[in-house]
């Protein structure tokens, strides 16, 4: 096979990276991709989102899979426009990708299908989403409806902060048409597990999960960003072979099912953001895609071989195909440029990662070559993922990996999966 992946993060770095120990893959193209995809892959310079350059590129250089990382392209409909042009691609179809690019879509197909979710209203007009908000107790969470480049929601601690996010939204149009709509949901409590599972139209395989660590600063202080940290598996109590029953049973079959019925089965890696609450698991979110941190810890635990399994998903044979996970623990580190996630520089050097030791990895997001140097250009710069027999031994090698690698300005958390 010839693959195309398509994005240019850590996490299309690590399905580059797996894709590359299959037997059955041939060649690998990366659009746009980024400095460590280049070694390991032909990188493409063509956006992930524009659509008809990348149709043209996998009919002009027999491409057989087309696997896409990030939402907005699956969002915009690129399966549909793949799989119309006669050329396979690995993702949920525009009517499937809903899920995750209309929040009131999930809310009403979990409602229609008793799944356990925050409880939630959805309101187009300013006046009656703020006199609603009125009424709700605090902590409240804020959402946009639509995508906004994971943006668009605030878990407000207190009225002025809600009403703040609501303006923002429907007022201000900070999200443009994505904020229009505006869910206000009740804020649940709890360890939230990123579970992730192929979703072939009608089979789910077994999961995996990890969990991620949204704020910028060690003990979950300082602003929200993309994520900067993850392992897998989580701890036992939060994740283990009950829940994941449970999980299966009360969420990943009926959604599943729930979207067959409304005309769109669900083809591609479902993500479902969950809390782990005293009631059981709830929906936080569902997402169309992997996630970024957690590909680059979850793909180092994939024994089976993942162009086998991404196949058989995008063909619905995913019941003959055998998808299995290692037990051994994964950590990954993220190193962030200076300032992120607000306002940072790039353009520096970045020293050290050939001294990173054969049991961590290193997967490139905002990096590119210069003059065959390799140099920071984004504000997520890499991850460093290792495995290890416990958590406690995959941070050690993940944090002596991350530490060998310097650039200006650099940093990164210090208490990942320091339980
Ligand atoms: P999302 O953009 O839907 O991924 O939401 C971003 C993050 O906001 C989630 O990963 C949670 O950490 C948090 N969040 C979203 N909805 C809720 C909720 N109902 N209760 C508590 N936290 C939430
Ligand atoms: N780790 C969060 C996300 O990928 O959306």
């Amino acid at each position: 096979m010839n693959v195309l992946v398509v994005g240019n993060g850590a996490r299309e770095h690590a399905i580059a990276w797996k894709l590359s120990q299959s037997p059955s893959v041939c060649h690998i193209y990366v659009a746009p991709g980024n400095a460590g995809t280049h070694f390991i892959a032909t990188n493409v310079p063509i956006g992930a989102e524009d659509i008809a350059a990348l149709i043209d590129f996998a009919s002009n250089n027999a491409i057989d899979l087309t696997v896409v990382g990030p939402e907005a392209p699956l969002a915009a409909g690129i399966v549909d426009s793949f799989t119309a042009s006669g050329l396979p691609a690995f993702g949920p179809s525009q009517a499937a990708a809903r899920i995750e690019g209309s929040k009131s879509f999930a809310k009403t197909l979990m409602a229609d299908c008793s799944i356990p979710t925050a409880a939630s209203e959805t309101f187009t007009d300013f006046e009656q989403a703020s006199a609603y908000l009125a009424t709700c107790s605090i902590p409240i969470v804020i959402k946009a409806d639509g995508l906004a480049a994971g943006k668009g929601v605030t878990v407000a601690q207190t009225r002025e902060q809600a009403q703040d996010a609501i303006r923002e939204s429907m007022l201000d149009r900070a999200f443009g048409d994505a904020g229009d709509h505006v869910l206000i949901e009740e804020c649940l409590e709890g360890q939230e597990v990123s579970v992730f599972a192929f979703v072939d139209g009608e089979y789910v395989s077994p999961m995996v999960a990890a969990c991620d660590y949204k704020r910028v600063g060690d003990d979950d202080i300082g602003p929200n960003t993309g994520g900067m940290g993850s392992f897998s598996p989580p701890l036992p109590h939060h994740w283990n072979a009950d829940i994941e029953a449970l999980v299966r049973a009360s969420i990943m079959e009926p959604v599943t099912k729930g979207l067959i019925d409304i005309g769109c089965p669900y083809r591609g890696i479902l993500y479902l953001g969950m809390m782990h609450t005293e009631e059981g698991p709830k929906v936080v979110e569902f997402n169309c895609r992997l996630g970024d941190p957690e590909t680059q810890v979850i793909l180092p635990r994939l024994k089976s071989d993942l162009a086998e399994n991404l196949h058989a998903t995008a063909h619905g044979q995913l019941r003959d195909t055998q998808i299995e996970w290692d037990d051994r623990a994964c950590v990954g580190v993220v190193a962030a440029s200076g300032g992120y996630p607000a306002a940072y520089s790039t353009g520096y050097p970045i020293e050290g990662i050939t001294e990173i030791d054969y049991e961590a990895i290193v997967f490139h997001a905002g990096t590119k070559l210069q003059d065959d140097e390799i140099v920071t250009a984004g504000g997520r710069v890499l991850t460093v993922s290792a495995l290890g027999d416990t958590h406690e031994q995959a941070r050690v090698r993940a944090y002596d990996g991350i530490n060998r690698i310097t650039f200006k300005d650099g940093f990164h958390r210090t208490d990942i999966a320091k339980h």
